[in-house]
């Protein structure tokens, strides 16, 4: 323990966490509680039973020393490898127990700012994060304090402090994991300016977020957020194939098993996302040599395992199987691709219908949105031709993944009218979209300016899906600014999400609470009158269309959308 470090009380501690909603929670952990940790303070001076790993890989060399300076665990980098992992300090068998509450405190420093993550893990193959978080740390000794719900049975967890990527000095103290009551909070109330929340008009437009596991088992402020805003959840993680089948043939369907039941007992529809994709796909597939049989195989016990387990209204069936890079050739070069072949599309897709005739099965990319973009354009080519050639699709995923640079410019905002076009020409091939990741990130800094840019681009595009009668579904990739994937994934952006980092909305929820107080709870407008949509888009819209359809078109149309087309909306078709 530092001498100058404060020894607050556990209730005082609390606050002074940088996540302000933990305050929220009653904390109840007792006098009693029993500290797991041996040895959190080092008064002894000495660091057993820490201890210290560094990565002997050459690409990524990593070495580290540990002493006990003025009272605190101090870890010395010389060289801190390429990846946080790349150094560790940790603790081996603390004893959790599934579905309890574990409070985790500690006090944290670096010579310099940097970013480390500490989790909670299985000690043993197949190896498993469990509950993992970034945080920032700078040279003055910060105190963090998280309180999670621990989903697995584990006698031998390893506690982890990773702390590589660069060389330096990271320093810890008055470390504790304490078992604590489940917390309660307050009965949610919208702060939405039109008294509605966002998911209040399903038959105009249903809404998801993506959800992380980590966010979702230590914050019940985002989860009451997110059950009270949102219709649907996407798991941003748990069902990656890295996650979900570390190990060939070992499934580990906690965490999403968790996400599952939780949006069942709250009401939310859940999409199951990806099925197969190239990304995040464990070692020993992506390691191994297969011959194309052995890879279908592969492909079709994934997809068995994952909607036999799970009987979902939606799928990503294949995720981001086309790139910029390799428009000629048609597709992205994976493994999946080049090692099946372009069929491994249509075999995932039939493979999919067969496990579960009742899901609607999606194709999901980013930068498909608009019309004329090359990319965009080659896959309507190619899902027009699954649907000519009769493979079960049911719509495509438009990611929405958008950009302000950080000098304010616009060129990463979307052309609004090509999205209509382009959703126009899905719903002519009988088609669903929705809008699926959404995001709009800024480049740092923020100002009004971008803000206000961000804004108007939520709104609009909300307007753009509510008007297309076959966009059902507008996802945020995400929920708030505390828990985004961008900025460890672009560094000079953050700002992306609807809610700041203290869970406060933004002006771009307000704005698309705005856009659905226009409409009834049946989906027609608001008094009858206009909603303020275009209607000069040539549009996704069934109000009697400008340029005569074709008879084939219109059969097609109302095969697809029958007994909706007077009503604005969609949704008796999409639950
Ligand atoms: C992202 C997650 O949000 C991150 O936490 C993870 O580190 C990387 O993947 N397109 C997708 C999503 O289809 O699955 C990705 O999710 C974002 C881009």
């Amino acid at each position: 323990m530092i001498a100058t470090s404060l020894k607050l009380p556990p209730k005082k501690l609390a606050c002074l966490t940088s996540l302000a909603a933990l305050c929220l929670w009653p904390l109840s952990a007792s006098a009693q509680a029993t500290n797991l940790v041996t040895n959190g303070t080092f008064d002894s001076g000495v660091a057993d039973p820490w201890w210290g790993a560094a990565s002997t890989s050459t690409d990524n060399p990593a070495d580290k020393s540990l002493a006990v300076t003025d009272g605190r665990l101090c870890v010395t980098m010389t060289a801190g490898g390429k990846n946080p992992w790349d150094v560790s300090l940790g603790l081996s068998g603390l004893a959790l127990e599934a579905n309890k509450y574990y409070r985790i405190q500690f006090s944290a420093s670096a010579d310099v700012d940097r970013t480390i993550k500490f989790k909670t893990g299985f000690g043993d193959k197949p190896y498993t994060d469990y509950f993992i978080k970034t945080i920032p740390i700078s040279t003055t000794p910060k105190d963090f304090d998280f309180t999670y719900l621990n989903l697995r049975n584990d006698p031998m967890t390893q506690f982890q402090f990773q702390i590589g990527s660069m060389a330096g000095v990271v320093c810890v103290d008055n470390i504790s994991i304490t078992e604590v009551a489940a917390p309660v909070l307050q009965p949610y109330v919208t702060p939405s300016v039109t008294g509605q929340p966002l998911k209040s008009r399903p038959n105009v437009v249903k809404f998801g977020t993506a959800v992380d596991t980590p966010i979702f088992l230590s914050s019940p402020l985002h989860d009451q957020i997110v059950a009270g805003e949102f219709n649907m959840i996407t798991p941003a993680n748990s069902m990656k194939m890295n996650l979900i089948q570390p190990t060939q043939g070992v499934f580990d369907f906690t965490d999403t098993d968790a996400l599952v039941t939780w949006a069942n007992q709250n009401g939310l529809e859940f999409r199951g996302h990806p099925l197969v994709w190239h990304t995040q796909a464990p070692g020993w597939l992506t390691g191994g040599t297969f011959t194309k049989d052995q890879m279908v195989a592969i492909m079709y016990a994934h997809i068995d395992a994952l909607m036999g387990r799970y009987k979902l209204p939606y799928w990503d069936v294949v995720n981001e199987a086309v790139d910029e890079a390799n428009l000629a050739q048609g597709y992205r070069s994976t493994f999946w691709y080049n090692t099946i072949g372009p069929e491994f599309i249509d075999l995932a897709f039939q493979r999919a219908r067969m496990d579960d005739p009742n899901a609607k099965l999606f194709y999901n990319d980013y930068n498909i949105e608009q019309l004329g973009n090359p990319k965009a354009d080659r896959v309507f080519q190619m899902v027009q031709d699954l649907k000519n050639r009769g493979i079960p699709i049911d719509g495509v995923g438009l990611q929405g993944h958008y950009f302000v640079t950080p000098d304010g410019g616009t060129s990463g905002l979307p052309d609004m009218q090509a999205i209509r076009d382009n959703m126009k020409r899905y719903a002519d091939l009988g088609l669903e979209v929705h809008i699926t990741e959404c995001d709009l990130r800024i480049g740092k800094p923020l100002d009004d300016n971008k803000l206000a840019l961000q804004t108007a681009f939520y709104r609009d595009l909300l307007q753009v899906c509510v008007d297309a009668p076959n966009c059902s579904h507008f996802t945020v990739w995400g929920l708030s600014d505390i828990d985004s994937w961008v900025p460890s994934t672009f560094k000079d952006y953050d700002y992306a999400h609807l809610w700041d980092s203290n869970f406060m909305p933004k002006p771009g929820y307000q704005e698309m609470t705005k856009v659905m107080a226009k409409y009834n709870a049946d989906g027609t407008p608001v008094g009858g009158g206009s909603t303020g949509a275009s209607t000069d888009s040539g549009g996704c819209s069934f109000q009697p269309a400008k340029a005569p359809r074709s008879a084939a078109a219109s059969l097609l149309l109302l095969g697809v959308f029958g007994a909706g087309l007077a009503r604005r909306r969609k949704r008796a078709r999409a639950s």
